[in-house]
């Protein structure tokens, strides 16, 4: 916990070096006086470290705050319309009852080589999920009956660009059509269920927040790719990154449907090379961002679906049924510390993050990828042995 403080503070002190001397000496003076302001303020503190230390009190914070302008700019009508109605929809408590479902959606080229072993995770829990599919490339064929029919109207997708966001987008909407439909996990071909369906639908229904991954990276693959174009609506201090594989609550669903304001933005500014030095990943930082601005408390800020970026590439590493065992199963199924890779240094650097659900320790994954099509058989063998019916 402490690393984690320590390194989200990390970007405060780093402007303060980059600063110009005379503004600098404005600051530490002005610093000077609110910590003394400080002082006053929370006398039973004294001159503690907590307060010098500008962080760790969280009354010391608080009044710092109050003190600094922060959001100073006025917004626009476009601005205070949509906040209108994000709050109005946040209002609407959920409405969980016994039918109500879990929607997975896979977001796939074609075929889903892990169909057989999603099969045995929903077998005997019919009424309890339902499952779109948008194919980019070929109709796939299907092995059960769950999958069959499933697919909706797709089109085409790009990776790094908003038509990713945009077959996202496609599967909610069919899926907010069901209205029991509660919940809904984005899920990619190469995706596979980490616990039992009990597990996982309690995990996920009765959880009271989005898993949305939203992080700040301070380096060049984070907020390094905030344009300038997107002001004033996303400042770059608003900027965020996360992985694209989401689970939302229904009301967020219904949120991202309201959008039009910061997708425009995103839609217009964000994709690779749209600026000369600049590769946007839509889906990286256009979710990341707008919950983080509109409702910060609602999303867990980390991901369920874990993902092995210790080879530090472009893409993460994809696991073959060679490296697969019931130790290394039960490793990432009960890991309860969320890692965020930022791309600050030469290698990145990593965020541990503790995962709590509904305010308790938990195990953080639900689903794994990258895994290869040739894991399968080892994997259904496996699935009755790692997986977990007790949350
Ligand atoms: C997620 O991060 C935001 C800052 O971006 C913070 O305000 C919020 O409290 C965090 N959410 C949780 C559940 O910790
Ligand atoms: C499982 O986790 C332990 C402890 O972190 C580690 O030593 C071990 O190598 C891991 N095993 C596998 C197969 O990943
Ligand atoms: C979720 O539950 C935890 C623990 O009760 C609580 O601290 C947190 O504020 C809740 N979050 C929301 C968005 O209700
Ligand atoms: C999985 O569990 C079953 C029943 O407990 C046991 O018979 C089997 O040997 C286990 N398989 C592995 C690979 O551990």
């Amino acid at each position: 916990m402490g690393e984690t403080q320590k390194i989200l503070q990390g970007p405060r002190h780093h402007h303060h070096t980059s600063l110009k001397k005379p503004l600098w000496v404005v600051l530490a003076v002005s610093v000077t006086s609110m910590l003394l302001i400080c002082t006053r303020m929370f006398p039973r503190h004294g001159r503690s470290s907590s307060c010098l230390g500008l962080s760790s009190t969280r009354g010391c914070e608080d009044a710092l705050s109050a003190w600094l302008p922060v959001h100073v700019r006025k917004y626009t009508d476009e601005e205070i319309a949509a906040r209108a109605v994000v709050r109005d929809i946040l209002r609407t408590p959920p409405f969980i009852t016994e039918n109500s479902k879990i929607a997975f959606l896979f977001l796939t080229p074609g075929t889903l080589p892990f169909e057989k072993l999603w099969d045995e995770f929903f077998k005997g829990h019919e009424g309890k999920f339902s499952i779109y599919i948008h194919p980019s490339k070929e109709r796939p064929v299907h092995i059960s009956r769950h999958f069959s029919d499933r697919e909706i109207h797709s089109d085409e997708v790009t990776w790094g660009r908003i038509s990713m966001v945009d077959a996202e987008k496609r599967l909610l909407v069919n899926a907010l059509e069901d209205p029991d439909n509660q919940h809904f996990v984005l899920l990619s071909e190469s995706c596979i269920p980490l616990h039992t369906f009990d597990y996982t639908y309690r995990y996920l229904l009765y959880s009271n927040v989005s898993f949305i991954e939203s992080f700040v990276d301070p380096g060049p693959h984070g907020t390094g790719r905030h344009m300038e174009h997107m002001l004033p609506e996303i400042a770059k201090d608003d900027f965020r990154k996360g992985a694209q594989w989401f689970t939302m609550k229904r009301q967020h669903a219904i949120i991202v449907m309201a959008d039009g304001l910061y997708y425009s933005k995103f839609r217009q500014y964000c994709g690779p090379g749209i600026e000369a030095d600049k590769n946007c990943i839509a889906d990286e930082h256009y979710l990341p961002t707008f919950f983080s601005m509109i409702d910060p408390m609602g999303i867990s800020n980390w991901s369920v679906t874990y993902v092995d970026w210790s080879e530090r590439r472009w893409h993460p590493k994809t696991y073959g049924a060679h490296e697969i065992s019931l130790e290394f199963m039960k490793n990432v199924t009960s890991e309860d510390m969320s890692v965020h890779v930022t791309s600050v240094g030469e290698h990145g650097d990593e965020l541990h993050w503790p995962c709590t659900w509904n305010g308790i320790t938990r195990p953080c994954y639900l689903f794994a990828r990258k895994f290869h099509p040739d894991a399968l058989d080892t994997l259904v063998n496996l699935f009755p042995n790692y997986t977990s019916a007790v949350l």
